[in-house]
């Protein structure tokens, strides 16, 4: 374990598969001066030294995708300060956002989480095999127009400015945790 790491009060985690969601970590870890890294490839016991945890995921098919991660780490997870974000096309749709934090974690785990929906990026010329057939049967199964529309012509939605609130936050957990 490097020995920067040692000392690290707090990190970022993200689960992308377009790079919507790495894009938002890499500005987060640009503006707090955080180390941004994939679920992946994190390293628990480095992990489990810091006092706080940001978690980006991106939404499919209504989950969190973090959230097999977020459930089988979260003996020592819940020790800690935790914030999650996640991107998708449906950011500003809170019934929606609601459902997908239900259906991927139970309310113990969803209630120790401060939470941030961030707007995404769908380019349909990136998506696989399969992404292409799910992006296409949602398109035609929703009922809510402007998400059909979304769905049928993909969107891209990433900016910085979105992080605002969230680099705030973290930056006044740097300031606590600094004290302490
Ligand atoms: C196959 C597929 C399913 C998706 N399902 C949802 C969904 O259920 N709800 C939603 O709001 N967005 C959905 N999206 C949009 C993604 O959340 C959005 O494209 C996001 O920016 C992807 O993040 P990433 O670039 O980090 O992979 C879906 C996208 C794909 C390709």
């Amino acid at each position: 374990m490097d020995q920067n790491a040692v000392v690290m009060k707090g990190i970022i985690l993200f689960k992308s598969q377009y790079g919507s969601t790495e894009q938002y970590a890499k500005w987060l870890s640009e503006d707090t001066g955080l180390k941004a890294i994939p679920l992946h490839e994190a390293d628990v016991d480095q992990l489990k030294a810091c006092e706080f945890i940001i978690i980006g995921s991106h939404i499919k098919v209504g989950h969190i995708k973090a959230s097999d991660w977020i459930k089988t780490h979260w003996e020592w997870l819940k020790n800690k300060k935790l914030l999650l974000y996640s991107v998708s096309g449906s950011y500003a749709n809170r019934k929606q956002q609601r459902e997908a934090l239900e259906m991927s974690l139970p309310e113990d785990i969803l209630n120790d989480f401060e939470y941030y929906s961030l707007p995404g990026k769908l380019d349909k010329s990136k998506l696989n095999f399969w992404d292409r057939i799910i992006v296409f049967l949602g398109s035609k199964a929703i009922p809510d127009e402007e998400a059909k529309e979304r769905m049928s012509h993909g969107f891209d939605y990433v900016d910085h400015k979105h992080l605002k609130r969230l680099v705030k936050v973290v930056r006044q957990l740097q300031k606590k945790t600094a004290k302490v």
